[in-house]
């Protein structure tokens, strides 16, 4: 099948990206538009490494073939990365110790960012809800979730 063009807005500018049918949101991300920051691994919807908002709802990227998101926003690491320093939700992350390997950590903070941005006070039971289709293999939970609860104090007093 011929390859189409799909147009859609990323971390705050409209980008053009020419594909062949069915190609993922991820694959465009990371090899057409060398955005790596959102991680591949299981490509199967498994581990929510992948994660990126899409209209601000998290995403898993590896699923979405990017002709679903023309004309839509989307939201990866880099796009809530500011040109100096961290946001508070990767400060909070790296202070708590949150961050092991580091491969899960891009889409737990966006899973994060997507709770704290509708829900600015989360219980604990609503951060382990939001990241429960995150899997990190380092298994350091009980820090990503002090980090999350962290990441929430800080938001309110920005
Ligand atoms: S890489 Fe997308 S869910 Fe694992
Ligand atoms: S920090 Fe290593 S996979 Fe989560």
């Amino acid at each position: 099948m011929a390859s189409r063009i799909v147009t859609f807005n990323l971390n705050g500018r409209d980008v053009e990206v020419m594909v062949k049918p069915l190609t993922t949101l991820q694959t465009v991300l990371r090899e057409h538009l060398r955005l790596t920051a959102t991680k591949s691994g299981c490509r199967q919807g498994g581990c929510g490494s992948c994660t990126v908002l899409v209209n601000g709802e998290p995403v898993l990227s590896c699923l979405l073939p990017v002709e679903d998101v023309a004309g839509q926003t989307v939201v990866t690491l880099e796009g809530i990365t500011p040109v100096e320093g961290l946001h508070p939700i990767q400060q909070a992350f790296f202070d708590n110790y949150a961050i092991q390997c580091g491969y899960c950590s891009p889409g737990m903070i966006m899973v994060i960012k997507a709770l704290l941005d509708r829900n600015p006070n989360p219980t604990r039971q609503e951060v382990m809800d939001a990241i429960a289709g995150n899997v990190c293999r380092c298994t350091g939970y009980e820090s990503i979730l002090r980090a999350a609860e962290d990441a929430a104090r800080r938001l309110q007093t920005v």
